[in-house]
């Protein structure tokens, strides 16, 4: 993958945010670089749900903070709620922020330790002056029942009092107290137990809801972001290599990288093969410092070609909700795509119980979570065939 382009933005809609050509580099020394964010554009229209995957290091975190503007991104656009927000001075930005918040993987260390969990809930309220102080209790203990936590039981303790799983409810019940438009969630459960995830996987969905929110999901895990999102975003090594639907991607994968990605999924049945032409991902990521030309996948791309070294692919429709950066794209033959896990991670019940996830909580008991094994009987279904896209142009060298 990894191309550039933005066929996948859509003209017709109204988004609540437009990134457009975003760059993110960091120095790394004389004369050189690091390309962690290269020409990326995605759009996220309101009430939708954006999964932005990839695996460790091609810059998901950095575009969610590039959306926030920390850092400012090197160039590109960032338009929310249509404003730019690359262009607005310090002051003006300041004042969109609370419309946008964040809720990041370590659910622990992102909690100031020496606070009272309340405390911390009630901080963006004292920040930004909202409302007096019975006012402001009353809004965190309806975000405290919100995420499923007992005020009473939780005020006057700590965060490390709390499981990691209860720590993430209370960051997210922090999240929403300015009462934000749109929630970046950086990989919001990859250091929670897979049972805890279910649970906190299904309270984001419920605050959705309930809140009106649009969010960007950050995780590396296909599986994780499956359920939760309307739309996926595939990153690799700084770019965008395949946007669709999440039944489309899921089903039917076109890039090889997210071939790949799923074939990684673990199947519970060593029986059962995995589905899909054998793509697997060899390697490890290349140097963001020094990328690959071309397709910057192609140093572990199974269907590269000479092409491919030479000539960046630029995202292209393969359906109207289905678009592609590769010049040789896997291309479905038959039946079901390379997995079909629908209900992975989603055993819990919405809005479950935080007992369910550790032992110093707030909350009184509740059932454990089936989450974990409902989502790996789920994903034993599915099997498909691919070949090259023989609609792709053929080779020729430059
Ligand atoms: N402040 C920085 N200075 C230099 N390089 C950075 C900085 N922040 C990120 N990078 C580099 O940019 C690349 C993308 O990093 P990023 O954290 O966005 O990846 P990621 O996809 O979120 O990875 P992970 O899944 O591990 O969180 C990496 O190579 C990282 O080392
Ligand atoms: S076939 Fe070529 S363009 Fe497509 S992902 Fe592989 S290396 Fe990239
Ligand atoms: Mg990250």
């Amino acid at each position: 993958m990894a191309g550039s382009g933005t066929a996948h933005l859509r003209d017709g809609a109204d988004p609540l945010l437009r990134v457009e050509h975003l760059v993110v580099e960091f120095p790394a020394g004389v004369g050189r670089k690091v390309h962690a964010v290269s020409d990326v554009s995605f759009d996220v229209v309101e009430g939708e749900t954006l999964g932005l995957v990839g695996e460790s290091g091609c810059g998901k975190s950095t575009t969610g903070r590039a959306v926030v503007q920390i850092p400012r991104p090197t160039s590109g656009s960032v338009v929310f709620d249509g404003r730019d927000l690359t262009k607005l001075h310090h002051e003006e930005l300041r004042r969109i922020r609370p419309q946008i918040q964040m809720i990041f993987q370590d659910p622990i260390s992102s909690l100031n330790p020496r606070r009272r969990v309340t405390d911390i809930v009630a901080e963006p309220l004292v920040v930004w002056g909202r409302g007096k102080s019975a006012e402001r209790e009353v809004k965190v203990r309806e975000a405290f029942e919100a995420v499923g936590l007992d005020y009473d039981s939780a005020s006057g303790r700590r965060p490390h009092q709390f499981s990691g799983g209860q720590c993430q409810r209370i960051s997210i019940a922090r999240a929403l107290m300015l009462d934000p438009k749109l929630l970046i969630c950086d990989e919001p459960v990859s250091a929670l137990d897979v049972s805890v995830q279910a649970q906190i996987l299904n309270l984001l969905e419920d605050m959705k809801e309930r809140y009106g929110l649009t969010m960007v999901f950050i995780a590396h895990d296909l599986a994780v972001v499956k359920n939760v999102s309307d739309r996926i975003a595939v990153m690799y090594l700084g770019k965008i290599c395949e946007v669709a639907s999440a039944d489309d991607l899921y089903r039917s994968p076109r890039h090889p990288y997210t071939n790949a990605l799923l074939q990684s999924i673990p199947v519970p049945d060593p029986e059962v093969p995995p589905a899909g032409e054998n793509l697997a991902l060899s390697g490890e990521l290349p140097s963001p410092i020094d990328p690959p030309s071309g397709c910057r996948f192609r140093t572990r791309c199974p269907r590269a070609q000479a092409r491919c070294a030479e000539e960046e692919p630029i995202i292209r429709e393969i359906d109207p909700t289905h678009f592609v950066a590769c010049h040789f794209p896997v291309m479905e033959e038959a039946g079901e795509g390379a997995g079909s896990a629908g209900g992975r991670l989603f055993g819990a019940q919405a809005g479950s119980s935080a007992a369910d996830e550790g032992s110093a909580g707030a909350a009184s008991d509740g059932p454990a979570s089936e989450g974990a094994a409902s989502a790996e009987a789920a994903s034993a279904e599915g099997d498909s065939g691919v070949a090259v896209d023989p609609a792709a142009p053929p080779y020729s060298a430059a």
